[in-house]
């Protein structure tokens, strides 16, 4: 089978010739149609997220979300059967996406909605498991009947477009932050309003917000002057100033938090609902062949994606 592969950090992956991997006891083969990029990708790849995230060479196959058809099962799986549409964010930090054949473990693995496509199902995973344990878990914010005000700072890259569509389909009142170009997406996705971040004093008149949930690095001080008094701010993207606030938090009334995504099949599904009901869909940026896995990473790294890179496989 073929795979994007690098032998050394870098960014500019090769198309190479692997061996078929068997699946073990309770692990799928999942014969790959699309992958989708996120930002951990090409950081890995690079080097950029050591020593955090390595990646071993020779042969490290780079990405974590895909979508395809189950091409054989291990041993004790009964849950899947050959040619059933499956997508998931593969476990651990080992990679292994972008190939045409690839093992994936069970409790991290869903059966794709019927009306789903591909490219839908392999943008969602990792960028719609983030945006919904940063809602629900860090930032608390219910289910449904929430009256929050919510604030998604990054409305438009791959979680925030995400997590506009959650928060909005909870009941609460969603204010997006984005550029004015992505203003129209933005809305048109479920924002009830939208700050254009790139305009002098953007916030201003705008607080308080029970809830922030950001997805550019925002600093938390900053944020910390929008929230009200027992709101919560959560970052996907935390740097110290987030962890040094958190450390702070038990005698805060406001809280601050990072969200580490925890991949689980059992929040794929929660997402696989909302698509079910028509609350979420995945909005593509664009779309590349496997081959040109590069260039796909060369988009993302531009800061410039309006929802999800997806990658055909
Ligand atoms: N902690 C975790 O477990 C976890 C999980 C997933 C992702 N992440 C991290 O979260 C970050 C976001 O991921 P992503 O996939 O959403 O990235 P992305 O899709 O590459 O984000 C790009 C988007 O960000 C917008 N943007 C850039 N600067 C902005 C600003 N100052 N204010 C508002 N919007 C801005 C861009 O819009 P414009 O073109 O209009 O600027 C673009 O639409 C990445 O750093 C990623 O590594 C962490």
């Amino acid at each position: 089978m073929r795979a994007m592969t690098l032998d050394a950090y870098g960014l500019n992956p090769q198309l190479t010739e692997r061996p078929t991997p068997l699946p073990g006891p309770r692990e799928v083969l999942v014969r790959v149609r699309a992958t989708s990029v996120n930002p951990i990708d090409w950081k890995q790849a690079s080097g950029k997220a050591r020593p955090i995230l390595s990646a071993k060479f020779p042969g490290f196959i780079p990405g974590y979300d895909l979508a395809g058809e189950v091409e054989a099962v291990g041993s004790g799986v009964t849950s899947f059967v050959k040619g059933q549409r499956v997508h998931t964010r593969l476990s651990g930090t080992a990679g292994g996406a972008s190939a045409e054949l690839v093992l994936a473990k069970l409790d991290v693995l869903r059966p794709m909605p019927e009306k789903m496509d591909f490219a839908q199902a392999a943008g969602l995973p990792l960028a719609g498991m983030t945006a919904l344990q940063g809602l629900r878990d860090a930032c608390k914010l219910p289910m449904s009947g929430a009256t929050q005000r919510v604030l998604v700072i990054g409305a438009s890259g791959g979680v925030g477009h995400l997590a506009v569509q959650i928060a909005r389909s909870t009941g609460a009142h969603v204010v997006g932050v984005c550029s004015g170009k992505n203003g129209a997406l933005v809305k048109r996705i479920g924002a009830h309003e939208v700050i254009d971040y790139t305009k002098p004093e953007p916030y201003q008149g705008q607080a308080p917000f029970d809830v922030i949930f950001d997805c550019v690095g925002s600093a938390p001080g900053d944020c910390l002057k929008l929230l009200s008094a027992h709101g919560r701010f959560s970052s996907c993207l935390p740097g110290p100033g987030v962890f040094a606030h958190a450390a702070l938090n038990l005698v805060r009334a406001k809280k601050v938090l990072p969200v580490l995504l925890s991949a689980n099949a059992a929040d794929l599904g929660v997402l696989d609902g909302l698509f079910e009901k028509g609350a979420l869909g995945v909005v593509v940026d664009s779309r590349f062949p496997l081959a040109e896995l590069g260039a796909a990473w060369a988009r993302s790294a531009s800061g410039r994606a309006a929802g999800k890179i997806i990658v055909d496989v």
